[in-house]
């Protein structure tokens, strides 16, 4: 192996990642361009690893500060069978939000007591399943939901989370502010008190505490210090008004990751040690028992544990406007760019010439049939070919499960890398998978 980290945004891929004598990029041991040959691409491949690191990074950080904490993994940032058996394995919870993922999390065998379950508009069949199968926690977003879930229930204790909407602005992407007051998420302030009474009047709720998630992308701690303020206040508050004692509190996911070179978020062990100091804090001021403590997240588990390959095809040159680097996906297996714009830059380099000098500013197109279908709007790099195998940092998050069929874009195979060995965890779709649905 050469000397690793010659080329700046190495960092940027998973903690694997080195450069071996062909100044190719290898991961988990892997040289992703025999990668992309072997398994064709567009191809995501995840380090298994890395992926294991970030799950015992969260559970090492919130547990040394706080041993009642559990970590709850998002699956709606990467959802696989093989994802939600990692998961599993490291002792995580799983944060579940349709019944879909209710569907896989059985169907991999997840234990349900360590399933919870927030959304904001669950249907009465998926209410019913997350009674049926007795999950950790139905987290219950409004009232309808509660009058419908007190009847669904029956004769069976159901164990609930309230989920407040503290009102606190993340300072993040507006689609992925959860936490403000005009947002579909969440018991509105105004709803809090009459959530909790016909909760706690309930025989068949067990109101085990509260939740709220913020939102997505977070780079400051401050809002998830003031969303804390907000909730324990309250909680106070409910102690002396109903006797109530909050036993759980999920402070949701949100922590931001670093997709390029000039933006890097603090790590989850400052996230960590403030939000802690400020759970304990605030316990003591209010004479409250430190509740138990969940958290959610998705992304930072995820994001920066998986990249995407893609063979470079046409190169189109506008003089003096704009050089098109088409690649063979696009917004099929990664819409982030599209919908969420300069907020979710992404960066890349050439995984078959690493070390090579940024020379060229081009635009890394997909090949569907839409202007918008852009994976990075201006990235420098070396000048390219086509055949080039262009490895997209940071693609572990939300790029797989918001793929779609576009086009009748085949969806990419995923492997996971370790030790010089890849596996196959979902295969690329077929020709035959885009009509099994149909009917004539
Ligand atoms: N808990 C709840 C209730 C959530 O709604 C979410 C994310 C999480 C936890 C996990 O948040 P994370 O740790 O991943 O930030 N599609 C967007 C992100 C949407 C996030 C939705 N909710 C993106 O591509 O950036």
């Amino acid at each position: 192996m050469t000397e690793k980290l010659e080329n700046p945004r190495l960092i940027l891929f998973p903690q694997t990642a080195e450069v071996n004598a062909k100044d190719h990029l290898v991961i988990g041991g892997c040289d992703t361009v025999a990668l992309a040959e072997e398994f064709g691409t567009p191809l995501y491949v995840f380090d298994e690893v890395d992926l294991r690191a970030r799950c015992r990074e969260y559970k090492t950080e919130f547990g040394k500060r706080y041993p009642k904490t559990t970590i709850s993994y998002s699956p709606k940032a990467f959802t696989t069978s093989a994802m939600l058996k990692l998961v599993e394995e490291e002792g995580l919870d799983l944060d579940i939000v349709t019944g879909g993922e209710l569907g896989i999390a059985r169907a991999v065998g997840f234990p349900m007591e360590r399933v919870h379950f927030p959304d904001n508009n669950k249907s009465a069949e998926e209410l019913k399943l997350a009674v049926k199968y007795n999950i950790g926690h139905i987290v219950v977003d409004n009232l309808p939901e509660l009058d419908m879930l007190i009847k669904i229930a029956g004769r069976k204790k159901v164990r609930i989370l309230l989920r407040l909407n503290p009102g606190v602005d993340p300072h993040t992407h507006k689609y992925n502010s959860t936490g403000i007051v005009d947002s579909k998420f969440g018991l509105t302030r105004t709803t809090w008190d009459e959530a909790v009474a016909t909760a706690l009047a309930a025989s068949n709720l067990d109101v085990d505490g509260f939740h709220f998630h913020i939102g997505s992308g977070l780079f400051e701690v401050e809002p998830y210090l003031s969303a804390i303020d907000a909730v324990l206040e309250y909680a106070a508050e409910m102690k002396k008004k109903h006797g109530f004692e909050m036993r759980t509190l999920s402070i949701g996911g949100g922590i931001g990751v670093q997709y390029t070179v000039d933006t890097a978020p603090p790590p989850v062990a400052y996230f960590a040690e403030a939000i802690i100091n400020n759970i304990k804090d605030q316990c003591r001021r209010l004479k409250l028992t430190p509740p138990k403590l969940i958290v959610e997240p998705g992304r930072k588990i995820v994001a920066k544990a998986g990249m995407a390959l893609y063979t470079v095809g046409v190169i189109k040159e506008i003089p003096g406007i704009r050089t098109y680097v088409s690649v063979d996906g696009g917004m099929s297996d990664n819409i982030r760019q599209p919908m969420y714009g300069d907020w979710a830059r992404q960066e890349a380099i050439i995984a078959d010439r690493v070390s090579a000098r940024n020379t060229d500013k081009v635009t890394i197109s997909g090949k569907l049939c839409e202007s918008g279908d852009i994976l990075i709007k201006e990235i420098m790099l070396p000048a390219l070919k086509a055949g080039d195998i262009l490895a997209m940092a940071g693609s572990g998050a939300y790029a797989v499960p918001m793929q779609s069929n576009y086009n009748s874009m085949l969806r990419p195979a995923i492997v996971f890398v370790k030790d010089g060995k890849a596996r196959l965890i979902r295969r690329r779709e077929t020709l035959d998978d885009l009509t099994r649905r149909d009917v004539i």
